[in-house]
C-alpha cells in the first residue's frame, strides 16, 4: 500500500518527509566543509553516523567520555530533512560550529543545490537490497510509523518494492545516483557498503576519514585508535548502552534501529526465487549503465 508515500521527481517519499525535503531543496545552506551521510533508510545509516561523529571528535573527547555513550547517534547527527522541517526544536543550522554532520535519506538528485555546488562531502552507504526490505519491515512494523496504514503481508510488500515503491525508492535509482556521482566525482561521493564494513571494519574507518579529511596519522594507528573506534561503534556495543534500549525520540524507540546487524538475514524470510527476482531486476535496471558490476558486488552476499 504505497498511502503513506508519495511521488515527488520520479522517487517515493514518505508524506510526513516531503515538506522538510521541499524545504531543504529550497533553503539549505551548504558549506564546503559540512559532511552529508546519505542512504537509504535500513542501509547502516546509524552505524555511518557513529563512525563519522567519533571520527571528527576523536580529540574533543576521549572513548570513555564521548556523547555517543549517553545519546543515541541520530541525536548527535541529525537529518538534513528533519532538521530544516523541525525548525524551531532544532539548533538553529547557522550556528552549528564546523564541521557540520548531517545525513539524509534524499536521492542524490534531490539533494539542494547548494550541497552539489559547495566543496561539501557526502558519503554513502548502500546495502544489499533483500536485506533492507527485511530490515526495514521490522521497523515500520515494530514503530508502527504509519499510523493508518496496516502493514503489508510480505508477499504484498515485497510486490510494491519491485515496483520500485518503497521509502525513498525506487531502490536501484537511488543507489545509482550515488554510485555515478561517485564515479565523476570521487573527492564529491564516497560509496560505500554495509556488507564491507562488516567485513573490514578497520580499512572502511581509514577510508572514511581519508575522505571526510580527518586522515588518521600513523601515531593515531599505533595507539590502536582505529580498533577503539570500530569498537565503541560496534553493533554489540551500541545495542547495549542504556540510552539505545530504553531511550526513545517523538516516534521512535532507540532499541529498534538496533536489530540483528547481520549480513544476509533475508535467507530466514524471502524464498530463492525471490532473491532471483531482485538479482534480474537490478541486472536489467543498470543494464547500458555500466555499473552491472556493482550490482553483482551488491547482490553478492545473496
Ligand atoms: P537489521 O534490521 O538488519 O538488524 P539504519 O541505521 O540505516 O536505520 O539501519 C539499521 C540497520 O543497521 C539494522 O539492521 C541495524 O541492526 C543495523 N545496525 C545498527 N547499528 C549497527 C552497527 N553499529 N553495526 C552494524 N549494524 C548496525
Amino acid at each position: 500500500d504505497g498511502r503513506w508515500l508519495c511521488q515527488y521527481k520520479g522517487f517515493w517519499c514518505p508524506v510526513r518527509c516531503f515538506r522538510p525535503i521541499v524545504s531543504s531543496e529550497r533553503h539549505f545552506d551548504a558549506r564546503d566543509t559540512d559532511i552529508l551521510l546519505a542512504s537509504m533508510p535500513k542501509s547502516g545509516t546509524t552505524w555511518l553516523k557513529a563512525l563519522v561523529f567519533s571520527i571528527i571528535n576523536r580529540n574533543n573527547y576521549s572513548i570513555d567520555q564521548t556523547p555517543l555513550l549517553t545519546s543515541n547517534p541520530h541525536a548527535l547527527v541529525p537529518f538534513l530533512e528533519f532538521n530544516v522541517y523541525w525548525g524551531n526544536d532544532n539548533p538553529d543550522l547557522d550556528t552549528i560550529p564546523n564541521p557540520r554532520i548531517f545525513s539524509t535519506h534524499m536521492p542524490y538528485e534531490l539533494l539542494p543545490n547548494t550541497i552539489l555546488e559547495s566543496k561539501c562531502r557526502a558519503v554513502y552507504i548502500c546495502r544489499n537490497p533483500l536485506d533492507q526490505f527485511i530490515s526495514h519491515r521490522h521497523f515500520l512494523i515494530e514503530n508502527k510509523i504509519e499510523k493508518d496504514a496496516e502493514p503489508l503481508d510480505i508477499d504484498e510488500a515485497f510486490e510494491m518494492f519491485c515496483k520500485g515503491i518503497h521509502p525513498f525508492g525506487p531502490f536501484w535509482d537511488h543507489m545509482m545516483g550515488y554510485w555515478h556521482s561517485s564515479l565523476n566525482n570521487s573527492r564529491k561521493v564516497l560509496f560505500l557498503k554495509y556488507e564491507d564494513l562488516k567485513e573490514d571494519i578497520v580499512f572502511s574507518v581509514k577510508k572514511i576519514a581519508e575522505f571526510i579529511g580527518f586522515h588518521l596519522s600513523e601515531e593515531e594507528e599505533k595507539q590502536g585508535l582505529i580498533e577503539q573506534i570500530s569498537r565503541l561503534c560496534s553493533f554489540e556495543n551500541l545495542k547495549n548502552l542504556e540510552v539505545n534500549k530504553l531511550g526513545k525520540n517523538r516516534v521512535i524507540q532507540n532499541s529498534s534501529y538496533f536489530r540483528k546487524g547481520e549480513v544476509g538475514d533475508w535467507t530466514n524470510y524471502l524464498s530463492p526465487s525471490m532473491a532471483e527476482r531482485i538479482e534480474e531486476l537490478m541486472q536489467m535496471k543498470l543494464r547500458g549503465s555500466g555499473a552491472i558490476s556493482q550490482a553483482n558486488v551488491i547482490l553478492s552476499t545473496s
